[in-house]
């Protein structure tokens, strides 16, 4: 470890015009959050001093969505280069500090693949070899150390064929550094301030400038259009699922699982394709996960199983209890032990008690259900009526039937039965059965409109006359 001090300065000004879109390019998502946020959590990492984030199109957004972040904003009122960029930010650096460079849109890049930037003297590259270093700028070298970078536009033939390319990040003395900045020139063919020409004068000052080669290509791996950030995401999400095969989470397929957020889990949990977690996630011990389930900031518990297709935002689900498949849990959803949630049914602000169920085809909002209540299904709770919310309570061991309609507010007693088809709108008494049904009544010799009569001609017409 070095004992100098360093301080962090983030490149993000650049238009990101390839990715063709009005979004700045920091903020597009990667894994579910700005591009720009997985840098600064790396930067962080490392316990720098100060960090100093270049911002310039689209900055106020920026800054916006970063506003917790402990780091100072620098603005770069017009993209002049990479060597501009990095003049904005360094006058608070004190003269005794390293400067680490790191670019908003290279998020990959690991604390442990910076560390050696930090730790050398000089000016340190971090550089990686690509097969095709089309667009990098090549790293030139003569014996043991690094005499130049050259950007692809301004290389010669031959300088062109080098493989060893540059990152964009790297390590320099502030004091030395403020003072090449100074002098940069933007004789080249982009006009730009580039901050690679630091390396020429790094050793035209005898400054010595050191290569690092990055053991994985892919951690430096820019994003300048959608399809980078695909690959991005794809490597991101590899990394992500690999962490956690061998944490002990079986994903049956780890290419079709998706994290955007944190996830913790207990052992012989298994996740089948498609599923998706956002936010922070909880899985207890032996959970299962159908295919195509999404989970946002939820909690399931041990020997629970969710099925194919179900939503869980925002809520728990308890030991052993069943959802889906089809099912779809909104915020504010407690399914205690054993309850069960089948197709076809969403739940908002409510809490199942234990045991009991709603098994098909049924909205339940602001409810309150006690235990070893079965709830029929098409059962609706009637919770808005187009001005407030109201709440429904159903007491242990009810049993409400088939095609029920809930008005709130209403509460159904302990043990009271609710006959199929009712609206109830009045409280049911406790160990009760309670119904509401027009009598059933059959139209003998009723004819359906145009259909032809199975009677004979001259027969009374018996249509009722209150059809419709
Ligand atoms: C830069 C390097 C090149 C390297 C490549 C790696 C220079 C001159 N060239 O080229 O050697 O191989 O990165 O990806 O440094 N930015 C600003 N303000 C500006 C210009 C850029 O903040 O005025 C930011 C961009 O948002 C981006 C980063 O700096 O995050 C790199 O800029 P970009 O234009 O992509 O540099 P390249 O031309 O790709
Ligand atoms: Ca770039």
């Amino acid at each position: 470890m070095s004992s100098e001090q360093f301080s962090v300065v983030i490149l993000a000004a650049g238009k990101g015009t390839r990715m063709r879109s009005a979004r700045p390019k920091v903020l597009h998502p990667l894994a579910g959050r700005p591009l720009l946020s997985h840098v600064l959590d790396t930067a962080l990492a490392l316990k720098p001093t100060a960090v100093y984030v270049v911002y310039g199109h689209g900055g106020t957004n920026v800054v916006a969505a970063h506003e917790t972040y402990p780091v100072r904003w620098v603005e770069q009122p017009e993209q002049l280069g990479t060597g501009h960029a990095v003049r904005c930010a360094v006058p608070e650096v004190p003269d005794d500090h390293r400067v680490l460079v790191l670019y908003g849109d290279v998020p990959l890049v690991r604390p442990d693949t910076l560390q050696p930037l930090l730790d050398t003297r000089g000016v340190a590259l971090l550089t990686t070899v690509l097969d095709d270093p089309t667009g990098y700028g090549r790293i030139l070298r003569s014996g043991d150390g690094v005499t130049g970078i050259v950007e692809e536009k301004d290389a010669a033939p031959e300088q062109r064929a080098v493989r060893e390319v540059n990152t964009g990040l790297l390590a320099a003395p502030a004091g030395p550094l403020k003072a090449w900045l100074v002098d940069l020139q933007s004789d080249n063919a982009q006009r730009e301030y580039y901050l690679t020409d630091i390396v020429a004068m790094a050793v035209a000052g005898e400054v010595p400038v050191v290569g690092v080669p990055a053991d994985e290509p892919a951690e430096v791996q820019g994003v300048n259009d959608l399809v980078q950030l695909a690959e991005v995401e794809r490597l991101w999400q590899r990394r992500a699922a690999e962490r956690l095969m061998r944490s002990g989470l079986h994903l049956i397929q780890p290419d079709r699982f998706q994290l955007r957020g944190e996830l913790i889990h207990g052992s012989d949990c298994s996740v089948d394709a498609d599923v998706i977690c956002q936010g922070r996630v909880e899985l207890g011990h032996r959970v299962t996960l159908g295919p195509g389930v999404l989970l946002r900031n939820a909690r399931v518990e041990d020997d629970a199983v969710v099925d194919a297709y179900s939503i869980i935002d925002t809520a728990v689900v308890g030991p052993g209890a069943q959802v889906g498949p089809f099912a779809r849990l909104r915020p504010g959803t407690t399914l205690e032990r054993g309850a069960k949630v089948g197709n076809f049914v969403e739940t908002k602000a409510v809490r199942l008690g234990p045991g009991s169920k709603a098994n098909h085809l049924t909205y339940l909002g602001d409810t309150e259900v006690g235990a070893g209540v079965n709830i029929g299904a098409g059962t609706i709770t009637c919770n808005y009526d187009g001005a407030g919310k109201h709440r429904t309570r159903i007491e242990d061991d009810a049993f409400i039937g088939s095609g029920t309609e809930l008005v709130a507010p209403v509460t159904v007693g302990r043990g009271a039965t609710i006959g199929a088809g009712t609206t109830l709108t009045r409280d049911a008494p406790p160990g009760t059965l309670t119904l509401e049904r027009t009598r059933q009544r059959t139209v003998e010799g009723w004819r359906r409109p145009g259909a032809v009569s199975t009677r004979q001609a001259g027969d009374d017409d018996p249509t009722p006359s209150e059809s419709s």
